[in-house]
C-alpha cells in the first residue's frame, strides 16, 4: 500500500496533488481553442438540442459538485436544480423527455444515486453519467456517459474527483447552452485561458499554501464554519463536509448570507470562520465575515493576495486571481489543504475514516 501513496503518508494528500494532472486530463481535446467550442467526445454539435430542463441527482462530495454544476447551468441561461440522491423517490420534481437528469458519482456505484437514475429514466427522462469510472454501473445504465478522467481515487474523502466534476460541469453547461440556445453563455474567450491554467494555479497553491499553519492556529477550536455565496457556497459546504469526515470535529458550511438567520447564535471566539471569496457579491460575504468576527470568531479568508478581505481577516489563505467560476475551486484546494493538515494533527486514520466507506452500495 505504502508504494502506491509514494511520497505521500496518505492517498488523500497524494490525490490533493494529483489535482493539476486530473484536471488536464479532464479538459484535454476538450476545447476547440479554434472555435471556441467545447467538444465532448461522444456528443456531435446538437446532441442536447430540445433540452428544457436539468436535474443533477448525487450524493456527498459528489453532490457539491452537482450544486457547483447547477449554478453554473443556471448562469448559461439553462433551468437547473441539484438534487440529493437519496431525497429523489421522495421528492422528485416532474420529468418528460426534455429533461436531462445528470447522475453525478464519482465510482458510478453509489446505491442512492443508482435508484434516481433508475428512477428518472423509468419516468421518461434523457439520462446522463458524470462519473470517475468507465464501465460503472450508472456508466452502462445511463442514455449517456462522460467520464472526467481523474484517475483512481483511492482515499475514502474525495478531493481531485471534486474538481474534475465541477469543471466537467462548467463545460457542460457551456455545451448544452449552445446546443440548446446557439450560443454557449460565459465570455468563453476569458473562460477557456483560465480553464487552461487551471493545472498551474492549483501548483501554485499546492507549493505556498499555509494551510497547514492555520491548522495549527484553530486546532483547540470548538467548531468550524464555512461560509460562501454564489459558487462558493457549495464549496462551503465540501469544505465543512471534508473537515468532519476526516479531522471527525464539527464542522458546518453555510451561504454566507444565512449566517445571520441562525447560525450566527454558535458564533464564539472558539468558532473559527473560513470565508470563500469568489468575486460574487464579496462585499456582502465580508460583511457576513465581519458580523462573525464582531462576536468574537476569528476569520480565516479564503480569497487572492490583494483582495480587500486580507486586511479586515485574522488570518488568509490564498488563491491567484481568476474567473468568478474557477476561483471556488481553487478555494477548495486551500480547505481540503485545512482538513488534511487539521486532521495529520489529531492523529486520525485519513484515508479510512471511521464508520465511512469510499463507496455506498446500500440505500
Ligand atoms: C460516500 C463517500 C463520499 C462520496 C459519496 C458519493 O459517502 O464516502 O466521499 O462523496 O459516497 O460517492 P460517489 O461515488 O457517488 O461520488
Amino acid at each position: 500500500e505504502q508504494a502506491g501513496k509514494g511520497e505521500y503518508d496518505h492517498f488523500m494528500h497524494k490525490e490533493i496533488h494529483e489535482q493539476p494532472t486530473a484536471l488536464a486530463q479532464a479538459i484535454e481535446g476538450r476545447i476547440d481553442h479554434g472555435s471556441g467550442r467545447i467538444a465532448l467526445e461522444d456528443f456531435e454539435p446538437g446532441t442536447f438540442e430540445g433540452i428544457e430542463s436539468v436535474q443533477l441527482v448525487a450524493c456527498g462530495t459528489s453532490y457539491h459538485a452537482a450544486l457547483y454544476g447547477s449554478l453554473a447551468l443556471n448562469a448559461a441561461g439553462i433551468r437547473a436544480t441539484a438534487l440529493l440522491a437519496n431525497e429523489y423517490s421522495v421528492s422528485a420534481p416532474p420529468v418528460d423527455d426534455d429533461t436531462l437528469v445528470i447522475a453525478v458519482s464519482q465510482s458510478g456505484e453509489t446505491a442512492d444515486t443508482l435508484n434516481a437514475l433508475r428512477q428518472a429514466r423509468a419516468s421518461g427522462a434523457r439520462t446522463l453519467t458524470l462519473t470517475n469510472v468507465v464501465g460503472s454501473t450508472a456508466a452502462r445504465e445511463a442514455d449517456d456517459a462522460l467520464f472526467i478522467r481523474a484517475g483512481p481515487e483511492i482515499g475514502v474523502a474525495a478531493t481531485k474527483t471534486f474538481s474534475s466534476q465541477a469543471v466537467m460541469l462548467l463545460l457542460l453547461a457551456q455545451r448544452l447552452a449552445d446546443d440548446v440556445r446557439g450560443e454557449p453563455h460565459a465570455d468563453l474567450d476569458s473562460l477557456l485561458p483560465e480553464l487552461a491554467a487551471m493545472p498551474d494555479r492549483i501548483d501554485a497553491i499546492l507549493e505556498a499554501s499555509t494551510a497547514d499553519r492555520v491548522a495549527r492556529r484553530y486546532a483547540d477550536s470548538e467548531s468550524y464554519f464555512f461560509i460562501g455565496r454564489g459558487l462558493g457556497f457549495p464549496v462551503a459546504l465540501e469544505g465543512a463536509l471534508k473537515f468532519k469526515e476526516i479531522t471527525y470535529e464539527h464542522a458546518e458550511g453555510f451561504a454566507s448570507g444565512e449566517l445571520k438567520h441562525g447560525p450566527l447564535a454558535l458564533v464564539t471566539p472558539e468558532t473559527p470562520v473560513f470565508a470563500i471569496f469568489t468575486g460574487e457579491e464579496d462585499e456582502k460575504t465580508l460583511k457576513n465575515a465581519e458580523e462573525a468576527q464582531t462576536r468574537g470568531a476569528p476569520v480565516v479568508a479564503v480569497c487572492p493576495e490583494d483582495h480587500r478581505a486580507v486586511a479586515v481577516a485574522d488570518d488568509h489563505l490564498r488563491i491567484p486571481e481568476t474567473d468568478a467560476d474557477l476561483a471556488g475551486l481553487l478555494a477548495n484546494v486551500q480547505l481540503q489543504l485545512l482538513s488534511y493538515h487539521a486532521a495529520d494533527l489529531l492523529d486520525r486514520p485519513i484515508d479510512k475514516p471511521r464508520n465511512l466507506a469510499k463507496s455506498v452500495t446500500v440505500e
